[in-house]
């Protein structure tokens, strides 16, 4: 049977990174992001090389100088793994990997590893797993002997399991099948995330946005020391989960997702979004923007556009501007602020992870959308329903009761948001109350 393995490794690669450019100046954004990657995926970065490609070499890609240029490099740096941000054919990544007497691993192969790290849901972690064989299929024919695989690190073997490369593509064939079938059914059933979420009955809060935004920084700083103290059970069960405590609002889960990287290489978008399906199941999204980024807006538009493919377009949403303190002039660090541009519909905070600048102001907000309407009235609830009041009680909805003729009268007074995850519960009683709250008040 074979294994599907998210691991973390444990200490980080070093690695070279090769970055390619067509002419003139390299692309140092692109560059930057990179790297950017490169350290999500756990590797600490010990050099850079830029290669100007006209024609791509079909031995290494790279032209042969400069892969002579590189292995010197690898040498005297002692790095451990090479990154090419490009996609490699087989041949050329084996071809260097020989040259080199190193690992190496192309743009796919690099953001998959992130992508195995960060998959969450079930889903997620299906297509993943198909992304990978499929990409590890046509590296396969190597045999991947000559390389001492096992000594080495992690980035770009983690997912499926050490094992499941020795196997013959047949095999390989048989479980991209078995997966894709599996795939088909999961997509019809509801998402892990909300019955899990049903079963905790805490609203979900997802951060979402493009890689580098601060994201990870966000989340940890709200996430950090004091009243928002870190739920042990969260932390062990998933790094990127936690439960917020303290706000008015009441408890809520922050969760961290794998963030969108620019000329996704096409056959990784299905992994990709999948890995973002569970947001459409979040009951708020802060969507974080690198607000010094020159190209904010575009990436608000293709974040804005991919959430909406994914169904994920009716969850609320606040968009946070971090990073403000890059915006500082001759005037010194803006202040930060929430903006209501919108009727506020989409509130806007601008706010500096790294410098805990209008955390507060984002904390009010996450409560006011979270607290969103509260739902305060009278709910009469009969005799047969004495599981659902049991679990009302049982959730903190309750602020009064008292009994009636055919059963109870309950005064349910919470934020909506708790209160909408028990629509899910089983054998009629989530749609009951469904339903009953939208009559008029009933007492
Ligand atoms: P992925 O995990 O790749 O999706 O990125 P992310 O969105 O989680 O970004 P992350 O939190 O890892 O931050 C990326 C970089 O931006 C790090 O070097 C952070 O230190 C930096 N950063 C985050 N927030 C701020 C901020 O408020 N100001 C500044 N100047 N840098 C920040």
């Amino acid at each position: 049977m074979v294994q599907t393995l998210f691991e973390r490794s444990r200490k980080g690669e070093c690695a070279l990174l090769v970055q390619p450019h067509r002419s003139g100046a390299g692309d140092a954004d692109a560059l930057a992001e990179f790297r950017e990657l490169a350290r999500s995926a756990g590797a600490s970065v010990v050099d850079t090389l830029s290669a100007r490609i006209e024609r791509p070499n079909p031995k290494f890609f790279i032209g042969s100088g400069k892969a002579e240029e590189l292995k010197a490099r690898k040498l005297a740096t002692g790095a451990d793994l090479i990154l090419v941000n490009h996609a490699l054919s087989p041949v050329q990544e084996r071809n260097l990997e020989k040259f080199c007497e190193c690992r190496v691993v192309d743009r796919t192969g690099l953001i998959l590893d992130i992508f195995a790290q960060r998959a969450r849901s079930h889903e997620g972690k299906l297509q993943v797993e198909l992304a990978q064989l499929k990409h590890m299929s046509t590296r396969l024919v190597r045999g991947w002997t000559h390389l001492e695989r096992q000594r080495g690190g992690a980035i770009g073997l983690r997912g499926p399991g050490e094992t499941q490369l020795e196997l013959d593509r047949r095999l390989l064939a048989a479980r991209v099948k078995q997966l894709d079938a599996r795939l088909e059914k999961v997509q019809t059933q509801r998402s892990t995330a909300r019955r899990a979420r049903e079963r905790n009955a805490l609203p979900l809060v997802s951060l979402v946005g493009y890689t580098n935004a601060g994201k990870s920084t966000l989340f940890n700083a709200l996430t950090g020391a004091g009243v928002y103290a870190a739920d042990q059970l969260f932390a062990t069960l998933d790094p990127t989960l936690r439960r917020i405590d303290g706000l008015n609002c009441g408890p809520f889960v922050l969760a961290d997702t794998v963030g969108f990287i620019r000329d996704l290489p096409h056959d990784l978008v299905a992994a990709f979004k999948s890995t973002l399906a569970e947001t459409r199941d979040a009951d708020l999204l802060l969507h974080v923007v690198d607000c010094a980024d020159p190209e904010r807006d575009r990436r608000i538009a293709e974040v804005e556009r991919v959430l909406a493919e994914i169904g994920a377009q009716d969850v609320p949403q606040i968009l946070v501007f971090n990073k403000l303190d890059k915006l500082a002039n001759g005037e010194g660090m803006p202040a930060p602020r929430a903006e209501m541009l919108d009727g506020g519909k989409t509130p806007r905070v601008w706010v500096s992870a790294t410098h805990a600048l209008g955390l507060d102001l984002l904390r009010d907000s996450i409560a006011r959308a979270l607290q969103g309407e509260r739902v305060q009235r009278w709910l009469r609830l009969p005799m047969q329903a004495g599981r659902l009041r049991a679990r009302l009680f049982a959730q903190g909805l309750v602020a009064d009761e008292r009994h009636a003729e055919d059963g109870w009268e309950v005064r349910i007074d919470a934020p909506r948001a708790l209160i909408e995850p028990l629509f899910g519960l089983a054998d009629g009683d989530g749609e009951w109350l469904r339903d009953n709250l939208r009559q008029p008040n009933a007492v």
